[in-house]
């Protein structure tokens, strides 16, 4: 528990995955990106056609997957599915297994797992309130809805994705809403963490405040 965490909570498509993920290549750290688990429990699900209310199975998916995690990329079964996992389809299977206690529960071993010295850089909804409690610096990163669904529209453009502005802005605030309400980990700022409001910031500038909060910590 001496290693270090940076727990870095927030909204779908804030460009928290970003900014984790830069904040972790400046400090040498690992990086888990946690809603990864959850898109693989509900990709998963669609290739074993398993229902995404079938808790138990649900369940048993989500702790024997059997994933690897390189740089960039992401592998289920040995194939790789990166681009697939960020469809906006699996983004809501995702919402939808994620509030499913059993999942919720499958996965907490696998991600205390990432905490590998010389620390840890993690994105999620429940980093630093449920995971990762202990974390060193806790972030609540976010923007604006109509930012992040411009955010989002621009990273499925670049990946060759169709989309359509409207419906993932409503698609963003439906999943937002689910994220919210749930009784489990529901997705909501902790009293211990730090706001970071980027609507206005480059990413650049929000990866700065975040290394400006851990070097200010304790
Ligand atoms: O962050 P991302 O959009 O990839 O997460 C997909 C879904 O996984 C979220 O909408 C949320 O319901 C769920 N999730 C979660 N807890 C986390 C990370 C993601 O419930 N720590």
């Amino acid at each position: 528990a001496d290693i270090p965490v940076i727990a870095i909570d927030g909204p779908s498509a804030s460009g928290k995955g970003t900014v984790a993920a830069l904040v972790a290549q400046a400090l040498g750290f690992h990086y888990l990106d946690s809603g990864a688990l959850y898109r693989l429990t509900a990709l998963a699900a669609q290739k074993h056609a398993i229902a995404l209310d079938d808790e138990a199975a649900l369940a048993q998916l989500a702790r024997n997957l059997k994933v690897r995690f390189d740089r960039n990329e992401i592998w289920l079964d040995d194939e790789r599915v990166s681009d697939e996992l960020r469809t906006e389809i699996i983004g809501n299977g995702a919402s939808k297994v994620a509030a499913l206690p059993a999942v919720r529960s499958a996965l907490l071993e696998r991600q205390h797992a990432f905490r590998l010295a010389p620390g840890l850089v993690t994105d999620g909804r429940d980093m630093g309130s449920v995971v990762f409690p202990d974390a060193a610096v806790k972030i609540f990163l976010t923007a604006s809805a109509e930012e992040r669904a411009q955010r989002r529209y621009k990273q499925l453009m670049e990946k060759g994705f169709s989309a359509n502005l409207t419906n993932l802005l409503e698609e963003l605030r439906e999943r937002d809403a689910r994220d919210a309400a749930r009784s489990i980990a529901p997705l909501k700022q902790g009293a211990d963490a730090t706001l970071l409001e980027t609507t206005h910031l480059t990413i650049d500038q929000a990866v700065a405040s975040v290394l400006a909060s851990y070097q200010a910590r304790q």
